[in-house]
C-alpha cells in the first residue's frame, strides 16, 4: 500500500459512501474516478434528505403551521451553513439556484436586464477565458447576441495554463464583466485570481468567478476573492443533484433587476406591476430547492467536519501521485499543466491514438469510471488539436491504490488495442 505524506484516514471516510462498495463487471470492485463530473454522497447527506422528506416536507415561507415552519427553518438554515462555508459576508447574498449553469446564466441575464450603470450594449466588453466550461461560454454569447457587446477571451498556454501576456489589451476600459473559472474542470488548471482582479478593479469591471471545480476541493472565501459572484453546484460536493449556489455583493444584489418571476420573488403585484422582495428571495421564483438545499447543507456539515484545508491537502498529494504515475504510461499525454502547483485534482489525458471512448469502454470492464469527451469545455479541445480527452478526477475519498488500479487498466488498454 503507497503512503502518501498528507492523506486523510480514506478507509474511515469511505465507509461514509456507500456508492463506493458497488460491485460492476465481474466482482471488480468500482474505483470510482468521475468525481469532477459529480461526487458520490455520503451516508450523512443521505439521511439528511430522508429525514426532510419523512419528516419535515412541507413548501417554504408559506405556512403556519408546525412543519411549514420546520421546512423553512432548515431551508434557510441550509443557506446560513453555505454563507459560513463561503465566508459570505451576508446571509442574505446566498442566492440557491438549480446548478452552476443556472447561477451564470443568472449573473448575464441580470446585467442583461439592467440599467446604468450596469447596462450591457454594443459599447460593452465582456471577458472570458477559453478554458470555461460551456456554462461560463455560452450565456455571454447568449448576452453579446442579444446586446451587440462584444465577447472577448484570454487564450491558453501551450502547458494549459492562462494566458495573460496581453491583459493590459484584454481588459480595458470597456469591460463590464469578467467571467472566469478558478479551477478548469477539463485541465484542471488553477487560475491566477490576483492578476485578474487587479485588472478588472482597475477599469471597473465587474468579477464573476465560476468556481464549481473549486468550492469541493479548497477553502473558498469570497471575501478573500475580491469577486462580485461566485458560482458553484451542490453535487460536486457530496450534495444533492438540483442545487446550485450564487453568492453576490449585497449592493449589486439590491441594485441588478430579477431574472425569473413568480412566487415569493414578490413584495406587491397588482395587475399593472410588481415590486420586488429582497435579495436572495428576489432571485428565487417559485418553489425553491428545499430538499436539495437542506442537502448541501448536510454535505457542507460533512466537508467542513473534515476540514477543506485538509481535503486539499489530500487531494493535492493524490494528484502528484497520479501526475508522476500517468507520466510513465507510454504514449500518455496529460492535456494540463503536468506537475501538482495550482492544479486541482481532474487530469484529462490522451493515450496514443486511441479513442478516449475506447479508453473508457475498456476501464469500464475493468471496473474503472472516468469521464471520456470534451466534458462541456469544447473549445479546450480545439486549442490542443484533440476531439476529446480521458478524464480522471479524484476527491477526499480517493486513494493512491485506485490511482495504481487506473495506470494497471491503462496498461490493459494499450494491450487491447495493440
Ligand atoms: N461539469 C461537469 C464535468 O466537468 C459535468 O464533468
Amino acid at each position: 500500500m503507497t503512503h502518501l505524506p498528507g492523506l486523510l484516514d480514506t478507509e474511515a471516510i469511505r465507509k461514509d459512501f456507500p456508492l463506493l462498495d458497488r460491485v460492476v463487471h465481474d466482482g471488480k470492485k468500482i474505483v470510482y474516478l468521475d468525481s469532477a463530473a459529480t461526487s458520490q454522497k455520503p451516508r450523512q447527506v443521505l439521511d439528511a434528505l430522508n429525514e426532510y422528506y419523512e419528516r419535515h416536507n412541507a413548501n417554504v415561507h408559506r405556512g403556519v403551521y408546525t412543519v411549514a415552519e420546520e421546512a423553512t427553518a432548515l431551508y434557510e438554515g441550509a443557506r446560513d451553513k453555505v454563507a459560513a462555508f463561503i465566508n459570505a459576508p451576508s446571509r442574505d447574498e446566498v442566492i440557491f439556484t438549480k446548478n452552476a449553469s443556472e447561477s451564470l446564466n443568472l449573473v448575464a441575464n441580470m446585467l442583461g436586464w439592467a440599467d446604468e450603470p450596469y447596462r450591457v450594449d454594443h459599447e460593452t466588453e465582456i471577458v472570458i477565458t477559453e478554458m470555461e466550461h460551456h456554462s461560463n461560454i455560452v450565456p455571454w454569447q447568449l448576452l453579446a447576441q442579444r446586446t451587440g457587446a462584444k465577447l472577448k477571451w484570454f487564450g491558453l498556454t501551450e502547458d494549459g495554463r492562462l494566458d495573460l501576456s496581453d491583459i493590459d489589451e484584454i481588459i480595458t476600459e470597456k469591460t463590464k464583466i469578467v467571467s472566469f473559472t478558478l479551477v478548469s474542470n477539463l485541465l484542471g488548471t488553477v487560475n491566477p485570481v490576483d492578476a485578474i482582479v487587479r485588472r478588472a478593479q482597475e477599469v471597473g469591471a465587474l468579477l464573476c468567478i465560476d468556481a464549481s471545480q473549486a468550492a469541493p476541493h479548497m477553502p473558498l472565501d469570497v471575501q478573500a476573492l475580491q469577486a462580485d459572484f461566485v458560482a458553484f453546484t451542490g453535487h460536486k460536493m457530496c450534495g444533492p443533484t438540483g442545487i446550485g449556489v450564487l453568492w453576490g455583493r449585497q449592493e449589486l444584489l439590491e441594485d441588478l433587476p430579477p431574472f425569473l418571476g413568480g412566487g415569493e420573488m414578490i413584495e406587491t403585484v397588482s395587475m399593472h406591476s410588481s415590486t420586488y422582495a429582497p435579495a436572495p428571495h428576489k432571485f428565487e421564483a417559485g418553489t425553491p430547492p428545499i430538499a436539495q438545499a437542506v442537502g448541501i447543507g448536510a454535505a457542507v456539515d460533512y466537508l467542513s467536519a473534515i476540514g477543506m484545508d485538509k481535503i486539499a491537502a489530500h487531494e493535492h498529494a493524490i494528484t502528484e501521485y497520479a501526475v508522476k504515475r500517468l507520466l510513465e504510461v507510454p504514449d500518455l499525454r496529460i492535456i494540463g499543466p503536468t506537475t501538482a502547483e495550482d492544479r486541482g485534482a481532474a487530469i484529462s489525458f490522451t493515450l496514443g491514438d486511441i479513442h478516449p471512448h475506447d479508453v473508457g469502454q475498456v476501464l469500464d470492464e475493468q471496473g474503472i469510471a472516468v469521464r471520456v469527451g470534451h466534458h462541456c469545455a469544447r473549445p479546450v479541445c480545439l486549442r490542443y488539436g484533440i476531439p476529446a480527452t480521458t478524464r480522471a478526477s479524484f476527491y477526499l475519498y480517493s486513494t493512491p491504490a485506485e490511482v495504481d488500479a487506473l495506470v494497471d487498466g491503462l496498461e490493459h488498454v494499450r494491450n487491447f488495442f495493440g
